[in-house]
C-alpha cells in the first residue's frame, strides 16, 4: 500500500475553538462538563473514533456530527467516548451492608412477598446491579416469599453491551466473597485469559437499558424502592445535578430511597429528601 494511504490519526489536533462546540454539545446532551483541561484526553479518545469512521480531520468529524444525517447516528457514539465508566464489584461497600442489615429485613417484615424494585442508574459496566442481584439473593434463600427485580440504565451503549455480556476479568472479581464467587459466578475454560461470566440466574434478575439522565423525565416501568445513583452525578454542575435528583425522587417510593456516591450530597439542594446516613437519603 503507499505511504499516501496512510493517515496519522494521532496526530490529528483539536483546535480551541472546535474543543469549545464539542464540548458545549456534550454538556447540552449529556450534562457532561468537560473543562478546558479535558482537552487532550477528548482529542485522544476521538482519534479513535476518527479512525474508526475513516474521516481524516477533526474538521471533516464536526460537519458531519452537526450534520442532521451525522447527528442522529454518531451522537450515541460521541456519548458513548466520553463517558467515564470506572466502576468495580461491591464498590462502596457500606451501602451493600446497609441494604442486607438494615434494609432488608426491615422490608421483609413490613411487605414480606411485595417484589423490591431497584434501580442502578448510571450502571456502567454492571459491576454495581450485579453486586445487587447477588446481595438480595443471598437474603431470598433464608427469606421464603422475598422477590425483587433490577432496572440498570445507563447513557452509553457500549458499556451496556459490555453488562448485558457480563463476562469480566478474574482480577476483577477478587472483591467477591468466595462463597458467592461459587454461588454466582462461572470460570472460563481458557486457561491462559482467565475470565468469568455472571451466572444466568443473576443475569436474569437485572434488565438493562439505554437512559439518559438528561431527558426531561424518566419513563421508567416501575416506581423504586431503592435507587443507586452512585458516581454519576460528580460529572454534572450543581443546577443539573439537583434537576437529576428532582427526576429521580418522582420515581421513587414515598419512603424510598436514594443513594449517591461517597463524594456526592444534596447539601443546599431544595430536594424531597432526609439524609439517613452518609450518602444514604430516604424521600419524604
Ligand atoms: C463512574 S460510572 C459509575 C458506575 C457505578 N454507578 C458506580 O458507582 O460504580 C458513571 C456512569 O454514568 C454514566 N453517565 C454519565 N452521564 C450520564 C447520563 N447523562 N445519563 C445516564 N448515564 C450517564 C456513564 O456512562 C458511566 O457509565
Amino acid at each position: 500500500m503507499p505511504v499516501n494511504d496512510f493517515v496519522d490519526f494521532y496526530s490529528l489536533q483539536l483546535t480551541d475553538e472546535e474543543f469549545k462546540r464539542l464540548s458545549s454539545l456534550i454538556y447540552q446532551e449529556s450534562g457532561i462538563k468537560l473543562p478546558p483541561i479535558k482537552k487532550v484526553m477528548l482529542q485522544s479518545r476521538l482519534q479513535k473514533r476518527l479512525k474508526h469512521l475513516g474521516i481524516t480531520s477533526f474538521k471533516e468529524y464536526i460537519d458531519f456530527l452537526f450534520s442532521r444525517e451525522g447527528f442522529d447516528s454518531e451522537i450515541i457514539h460521541m456519548l458513548d467516548v466520553v463517558s467515564t465508566n470506572k466502576t468495580d464489584f461491591f464498590r462502596e461497600p457500606a451501602h451493600f451492608e446497609f441494604l442486607s442489615q438494615e434494609f432488608l429485613p426491615q422490608y421483609y417484615l413490613q411487605n414480606k412477598t411485595a417484589p423490591l424494585k431497584l434501580w442502578s442508574a448510571g450502571c456502567s459496566s454492571g459491576e454495581e446491579p450485579y453486586t445487587l442481584a447477588m446481595v438480595l439473593l443471598e437474603f431470598a434463600e433464608n427469606h421464603p416469599g422475598f422477590s425483587f427485580s433490577i432496572f440498570a440504565s445507563d447513557i452509553s451503549t457500549r458499556i451496556l453491551q459490555t453488562a448485558i455480556d457480563a463476562i469480566y476479568k478474574e482480577e476483577k472479581v477478587e472483591v467477591i466473597p468466595l462463597t458467592l464467587k461459587r454461588k454466582y459466578l462461572l470460570r472460563s475454560k481458557d486457561r491462559q485469559n482467565p475470565t468469568v461470566k455472571i451466572a444466568p440466574h443473576v443475569r436474569a434478575k437485572v434488565n438493562f437499558a439505554r437512559l439518559n439522565l438528561m431527558d426531561s423525565q424518566y419513563d421508567t416501568k416501575d416506581i423504586f424502592d431503592i435507587v443507586f445513583c452512585r458516581n454519576v452525578l460528580i460529572y454534572f454542575d450543581r443546577l443539573t445535578q439537583e434537576s437529576v435528583i428532582n427526576k429521580l425522587c418522582s420515581r421513587i417510593k414515598p419512603g424510598g430511597y436514594l443513594i449517591l456516591g461517597h463524594s456526592e450530597s444534596i447539601l443546599s439542594m431544595n430536594v424531597a429528601l432526609k439524609q439517613v446516613k452518609p450518602t444514604i437519603y430516604r424521600k419524604v
